[in-house]
């Protein structure tokens, strides 16, 4: 049931911080700040390569993941859509990990995607938030996150516990294959169990974003930039505007804005950009820039430090909590997530049950 909410897609989205931390809690021991992932019967040190495969907004947490995987594990890694990836002959080296990520465990796609590399002898792991699923009984190892059932058809706090479930397995990739000291473990683990209050305090800006969302209803076009882990965050951003409010969006990679995209920039054009303060910071503010000269419309995603130096001369802003790189991709997740919400409601469109689209995708 819906409760005090309107939507259960908003619903979906407050319950995050809880969801989140539950996920979390059978990932990680909170006693010692260590990974606690279940016994696994091969040796997941041994794995050379990991294959990740999905669709739609599960196939963005899979590309936040790879960051994870190379930076902590430092594993090769391949990442595709399933409907991709199962129509080529993608080369799977023995003794590799496929990794699939699904909410509902059914896309079509995706399970064929998995069968395909059973049958080739790679060990399967599945991220799903339905236990009794095809994907999750197919599974050589499933790690189920703990989102409760989504009823909302644009998917929100399944795409934030599938980040968990990834960045402790990475963790864990890390420690087994010696390149994590039990010190790094401890912080690793330290931030992400900051994820649940970071959350929350994320979703504490509700109103802020509510009240800017008549500036981005009339647009026909909106851009949404990030690098790094944030890039995908730009996507995913994007992919929830179009969904429930039916506005054209993209999501690009701040860098590539220079290559093609900044052309379609005038002041019809507003452009969301995902900038925690941090390393990557400084290089997407110039980026920035480089819409602003044109024009552009900017809202400013950054916590107050990022928003001191940058926000000047925007739109809008919205204020996020100061979070830990490792965690931003989660946090900045409720602002794109909330933005594409709101905006929905202006426009009085079916939040829930957008038009052709369905929650369970097993057509191909
Ligand atoms: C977006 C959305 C879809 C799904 C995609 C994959 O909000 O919900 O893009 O993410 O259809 O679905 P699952 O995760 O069930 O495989």
């Amino acid at each position: 049931e819906k409760g005090n909410y309107r939507h259960f897609m908003q619903k979906e989205i407050f319950e995050q911080p809880t969801v989140v931390a539950q996920t979390l809690g059978s990932y990680l021991r909170q006693s010692d700040n260590s990974v606690a992932l279940p016994q696994f019967d091969f040796d997941i040190s041994s794995i050379r390569r990991v294959t990740i495969v999905a669709c739609g907004t599960s196939y963005y947490a899979g590309m936040v993941a790879k960051y994870w995987f190379e930076q902590f594990a430092r594993v090769p890694v391949d990442i595709d859509v399933a409907s991709e990836f199962r129509y080529r002959d993608p080369v799977l080296e023995d003794g590799g990990l496929s990794l699939f990520i699904s909410q509902s465990g059914e896309t079509a796609d995706t399970l064929a995607a998995l069968r395909h590399c059973k049958e080739q002898g790679q060990t399967i792991a599945a991220v799903v938030n339905v236990p009794t699923s095809s994907m999750a009984r197919e599974a050589d190892l499933l790690l189920p996150t703990h989102a409760g059932p989504e009823i909302g058809v644009a998917s929100t706090k399944a795409f934030t516990c599938q980040l968990a479930v990834l960045a402790a397995l990475a963790a864990h990739m890390a420690v087994t294959k010696g390149l994590m000291s039990r010190e790094e473990e401890q912080e690793v683990v330290g931030h992400l169990l900051e994820a649940p209050a970071c959350l929350n305090a994320a979703l504490d800006h509700d109103d802020d974003i509510a009240s800017m969302a008549h500036l981005i209803a009339p647009a026909r076009d909106v851009l949404y930039l990030g690098r790094g882990p944030d890039y995908p965050m730009a996507l995913e951003g994007a992919l929830k505007l179009k969904e429930i409010s039916y506005i054209h969006a993209e999501g690009y990679a701040s860098g590539e804005m220079k290559h093609g995209p900044i052309a379609l920039i005038d002041d019809d054009v507003p452009v969301i950009v995902l900038a925690p303060s941090g390393p990557l910071f400084e290089k997407t503010v110039s980026n920035m820039e480089e819409v602003r000269a044109r024009g552009g419309q900017i809202v400013l995603i950054s916590d107050a430090k990022g928003l001191e130096e940058a926000g000047e001369g925007c739109m809008a802003t919205i204020e996020m909590p100061k979070v830990h790189p490792l965690i931003a991709p989660l946090v900045y997740a409720v602002p794109v997530q909330l933005l594409a919400y709101h905006v929905a409601c202006v426009k009085g469109t079916d939040v829930d049950q957008p038009r052709n689209l369905a929650k369970s995708v097993t057509v191909e």
